[in-house]
Parts: structure tokens; C-alpha cells; sequence
């Protein structure tokens, strides 16, 4: 990071405002020095021995990657033939389509009803082509979910050859009751993969962890897809600590309701227009593209990063990451100073 942008407040990545796990970062720091590092690390994984633990399913059915990204990529590469489609929507996470564009598969966006993504603009889109349809639930930028009935509702549209991702890097912010309860549709339906990441409220997106719950047989494809002994110990240690400190999350994921709640109404109330976010991020979004240029400035020279979307295609909107209740108030007092300018 260069020395200009040290000083920032990051609200432009959507990564965990309060850092990681102490119990990670003592694992970086003192538990370093217990570590084995002149051996290799071994298969299958203390960590898919945990996951599996945690969710209830198989460790068989865990498949670690180099972040979520790179199952992303495991799942283009491996899983989508040359002549196939992907079905994203439009206004989504960036990497799916920087992925699928990469290894020259053919990409359909589905619309958004309102900044939201509704499972009915997917279904016309399927063809006999179709391979897979990626759905990041809470989407990123806008923060909105998809239900537990509308997933179960693709799930019984589309047939068992078509691969349905729902991608939860959010997962765990999550506080809305009808949220789906992924994994056990993921036994019911087995093309449903779901993805989850280390690089959010864990607070660990520096050291690469990301995981997927699939069925043995997508696992295996998935598995022959990675590089041997991509997952370094320190990654793979500090991912056990921060998953075991449950006392963090909890804290993350009650000051991040309470603050999402607070940014959602005091922002709304100045009269810009702001979508109700699940996640750690907030969408907003104006009428026109000078407006949104001007703010984002006004934030940057506070110090305060947000993304401007217009680095994605996406104009006319920025992300703001939830910040402390320092920085939010600082938001919304600046945002007041915008609208009255
Ligand atoms: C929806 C979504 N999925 C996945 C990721 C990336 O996760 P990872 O760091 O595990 O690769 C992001 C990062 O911003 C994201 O927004």
C-alpha cells in the first residue's frame, strides 16, 4: 500500500472494519513459533476436518481453495465446457465475470428488479446451453438476498445438469430470518455449491482461504482442479482460530447490524437513496454520475475510501463499507454537508 492511501479509512473492500480474530492473530504471532513450517501440510486438512464438523456434512464434501476466487475459477475452468453459458446477473461481484471472461466462456446477465436479484429474471434465461448460474447471496454491490424459498424454487426449475453457486462470502452478516439454510438444500439438490470465505467477517483476506460444500463428486472434479499443497500453514492455522473464536463473530456481526442499521436510516433520512443491506457494505446510488463523482471526492478527501463503481462498469453508484460508529457518524454528518451544498 503506498503511503497515501496508509492513512485511509478502507471502506472500499468489504473487509472486517474490526480486523481478525484476536486468537488468529496471536496464532500469526506467538503460535508462530510452534509451527512446523519445514513440513508439508497434510490431506485432508485439519480445517476440512472442521468444516465438515461445522456444517454437519462430510469432509468429503469440503474443498478449500485460495479464497473463493479461485473455487470460482475451479468451477469455470473445470466444471463449464467451451460451448456453455453461465448465467450471472447484472450489477454482481466483478470477479465472475473477470473469471468467466478469462477462460473464454460465454457469459448471460440476468436483470435486476430494483437493485435486487430476483430468481424470476433467471429462469427465462435458461437454455440448453446453460451450465451454471452464479448468485452471490448477499450480492455485492447491493447487499440484498435472495430467500430460502426463491433458491429452493430455482432449485426445482432448473434440471440436476445445471450447476446453481451460491456464493455466501457475506454469509455470516446475514440477520434476516429467511435467509436460505444453503446446506441443507445443498443434500436435497446436489448441483448446489455453495462458497464461503475466510476473507470477510473472519477478517483473514490477506492469507487466501476460501471453501466450497459440494457433492463428493463435484468435490473430486474440484480437487483435481488445485495446485498440491496450495494451503500454507500459517493460512490454514490462523483460518481454525478465527473460525473457533466465536465470541468475535458474534461481536462482528451484532456492532455491523447495529451500524448497517444506523448508516441505512441516518443516510435515507438526508434523502439519498440507499438499498436495506444484509451485508457489511451499503449501496448507494444517484441520479447521476456528476453527484456520485462529487461525493466520492468529498469522502476521499476526509479520508474516507469508498468504491466508486464506476471502476466495475457500474456508474452512477458507490459502495460504502459500514464502518464504527466514528466513521458512520462522520459519513453521515459529511453526507448532510453534501445534500445541503
Ligand atoms: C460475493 C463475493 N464472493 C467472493 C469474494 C472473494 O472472496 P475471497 O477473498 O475468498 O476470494 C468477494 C470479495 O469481495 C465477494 O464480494
Amino acid at each position: 500500500m503506498n503511503t497515501a492511501m496508509s492513512d485511509m479509512v478502507r471502506l472500499n473492500a468489504n473487509e472486517n472494519f474490526y480486523g481478525c480474530s484476536p486468537r488468529a492473530f496471536q496464532l500469526l504471532g506467538e503460535g508462530m513459533l510452534q509451527m512446523k513450517v519445514h513440513e508439508y501440510p497434510g490431506y485432508p486438512s485439519l480445517l476440512e476436518e472442521k468444516l465438515a464438523q461445522k456444517f454437519r456434512v462430510g469432509v468429503k464434501n469440503i474443498v478449500i481453495g485460495a479464497g473463493s476466487v479461485r473455487l470460482i475459477d475451479g468451477i469455470v475452468q473445470t466444471l463449464v465446457e467451451a460451448d456453455e453459458e453461465i448465467i450471472i446477473f447484472e450489477r454482481s461481484f466483478i470477479a465472475y465475470e473477470q473469471i468467466v471472461h478469462a477462460h473464454r466462456r460465454k457469459l448471460v446477465f440476468a436483470p435486476q428488479v430494483h437493485f435486487t436479484c430476483e430468481v424470476q429474471s433467471v429462469i427465462p434465461l435458461i437454455n440448453q446451453k446453460t451450465k451454471a448460474i452464479f448468485i452471490a447471496n448477499p450480492n455485492n454491490p447491493t447487499g440484498t438476498i435472495i430467500t430460502h424459498l426463491d433458491l429452493e424454487n430455482l432449485l426445482k426449475t432448473v434440471t440436476e445438469n445445471i450447476l446453481v453457486v451460491i456464493d455466501e462470502a457475506y454469509g455470516e452478516y446475514v440477520t434476516d430470518i429467511f435467509f436460505p439454510d444453503s446446506v441443507s438444500l445443498q443434500q436435497k439438490y446436489p448441483n448446489l455449491i455453495i462458497l464461503r470465505s475466510f476473507s470477510k467477517i473472519f477478517g483473514l483476506a490477506g492469507l487466501r482461504v476460501g471453501y466450497a460444500i459440494v457433492n463428493e463428486q463435484l468435490a473430486v472434479a474440484l480437487k483435481k482442479n488445485r495446485i498440491p499443497f496450495f494451503l500454507n500453514c500459517f493460512a490454514e492455522g490462523a483460518a481454525i482460530a478465527a473460525l473457533d473464536d466465536e465470541l468475535f463473530i458474534s461481536d462482528c456481526i451484532q456492532k455491523n447490524k447495529e451500524q448497517r442499521e444506523f448508516l441505512f436510516q441516518n443516510i435515507s433520512k438526508l434523502g439519498m437513496k440507499v438499498i436495506p443491506t444484509q451485508a457489511n457494505f451499503l449501496f448507494v446510488y444517484f441520479d447521476d454520475e456528476e453527484e456520485k463523482e462529487r461525493l466520492f471526492k468529498m469522502l476521499s478527501k476526509e479520508k474516507l475510501l469508498t468504491c466508486n463503481l464506476s471502476i466495475f462498469g457500474q456508474d452512477k453508484s458507490l459502495r460504502i463499507g459500514i464502518g464504527d460508529d466514528t466513521v458512520n457518524k462522520k459519513i453521515v454528518d459529511l453526507i448532510s454537508a453534501f445534500t445541503r451544498a
